[in-house]
Parts: C-alpha cells; structure tokens; sequence
C-alpha cells in the first residue's frame, strides 16, 4: 500500500445551520481508486468540497499530501471534475485543445507562451483521454461523454496526481460511461494516479473502483468492494427497519438511476 495522500479526520460541515457531513474518518493511500456513494443528498459532493476546502470544516481537520486544503503546496497536485463538468458554457468558444490547456496555466506562467513543457503535458492529456481526432473541435459540438473527457484531460495536463470527480458519469451514454470507467482505471494502473470518484451510479461504481465507501451524513460502510453489502444490509446500515421501507428508499433516492 502507499504512502497515504488524504487523511480526513473527525470532519464534520454544517450547510445552513444544519449538519450535512459529521465525524467522518477517511484515508486514502497513493495509487488507490475509492468510490463513494450514497443516495442523493446524502453529502457527497458536500465532502468534497470540504476537502478543497471551499466549504469550511465545522470541526475535523483534512490533509492532502500532509497539507491543508488551499494550501499553496498544493498547487497542480489535485485536479478536479466538478459535478457540472460536463455542463461547460456553451457561448463560450473554446476547442478542446484551448480547455485543456487552461489546465497548465497558473498565476506563475500565465504570461510565459514558451512553456514547452506545457505543450507536451497537452499534448499528452489529450492522448491519455483518446481526444487526439476532436482536439480543433469546439467544445460545444461534443457529446457528453466527450466533454467529461475534456474536463478530465485538463485535470491531467496540470499532472495531478490525485484527481477527484463528482459524478462523472451523469448525462453520458453507456458506451461512453464504460469507455470512462476504463480510462479511470488506466490512469490510476498505469500512471499511478490516486482517484476519489463519488457517484450514486452504484453498479458503475462495484465495476471499477478498488474500495467503495457508503456516505450518508456519516461513513456507513469502507472497505474492499467485494465486501459492499447487499440492498438489505445497506438497508440496516441505513437505519431503514422492514425491508419494504427500506426498498421504497431506495427507489425514492433514485438510488440506481
Ligand atoms: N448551498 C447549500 N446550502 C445549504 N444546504 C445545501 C446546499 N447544498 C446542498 N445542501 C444540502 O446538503 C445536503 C447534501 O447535499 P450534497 O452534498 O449536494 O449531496 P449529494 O452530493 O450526496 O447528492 C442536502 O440535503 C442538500 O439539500
Ligand atoms: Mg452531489
């Protein structure tokens, strides 16, 4: 196992007065691929804001590689698809080339055009997504699946090494989703890239990831994904009593799409 890279501590958010996430423990190590789930509204991307540290911990503490969220080392090491990812403005002009090197500018090298290296880690990210035949191409012509690859072709091209996505697979074909599930895999196999994949898309999420967490308001369940309990065992963890309250839930949370 390697060295750890996220190390959540007692973390607790309060949204509007009112408690979303609360004492959460979680350790991620290097080259891990950890899915969370859990129904909707259940606090997941609120979690991951936490950890950007866009949303402020009521208690808890969170470290990334050993430092505070929005800490200046930082910096390129953590890459991003937010929820929306696949939602890019459309009266923007932008190819997928231009999208993805926005994701090698920074404050220091915004006005450096020689950057060379900045060439290759574009050039490279394209690749790594399978864009190479669309890279002129607007981004407001792609399909779903395209732009999420877009968006995770920035998240390469700053070299993070421990990239989060917030629900990357919504509003994609199925074709596409398990294109990306693959591309997930490959970069977390074969360029030893961390990644914490939230998502409600449960059978998705027991295809690929390597330890899936249960998230609703606090950790229900962590472990290896072939230990992911069934429906009626997440119902008990659920604190769902009969197993017709509980299947009625599921169905309520849109839990499986
Ligand atoms: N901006 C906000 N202000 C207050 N409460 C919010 C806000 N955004 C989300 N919430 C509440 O926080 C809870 C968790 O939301 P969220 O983290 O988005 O869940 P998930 O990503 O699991 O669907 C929900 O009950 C939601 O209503
Ligand atoms: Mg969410």
């Amino acid at each position: 196992m390697g060295k750890p890279i996220l190390d959540v501590c007692d973390l607790s958010v309060v949204r509007s007065g009112r408690i979303i996430i609360k004492d959460i423990c979680l350790t991620i190590n290097e080259g891990e691929f950890v899915g969370i789930v859990g129904p909707n509204g259940s606090g997941k991307s609120t979690f991951l804001l936490a950890l950007l540290g866009i949303l402020k911990a009521r208690s808890g503490t969170v470290e990334i590689y050993g430092n505070p969220p929005m800490s200046r080392k930082l910096h390129r090491r953590i890459g991003w698809v937010s929820q929306a990812a696949a939602n890019l403005p459309k009266e923007v002009k932008l190819t997928v080339r231009e999208l993805v090197r926005l994701g090698t500018i920074n404050s220091s090298n915004m006005f450096d055009w020689y950057d060379n290296g900045r060439h290759e880690r574009v050039d490279k990210a394209i690749k790594m997504t399978g864009l190479e035949n669309v890279e002129n191409t607007d981004i407001s012509r792609l399909s779903g699946g395209q732009r999420q690859r877009a968006v995770i072709a920035r998240a390469l091209a700053t070299e993070a090494d421990f990239i989060l996505l917030d629900e990357p697979l919504v509003g994609i074909d199925r074709d596409s989703r398990n294109s990306l599930l693959k591309l997930l895999d490959q970069l977390c196999h074969e360029e030893g890239k961390t990644i914490l994949m939230v998502s409600h898309d449960l059978a998705a999420m027991r295809k690929t990831a390597h330890r899936m967490v249960f998230l609703e308001e606090s950790i229900r369940f962590d472990g290896p994904t072939s230990d992911f309990p069934d429906l009626n065992r997440l119902a008990d963890l659920r604190g769902i009593d009969g197993p017709h309250d509980g299947h009625q839930k599921f169905e309520d949370d849109n839990w499986e799409e």
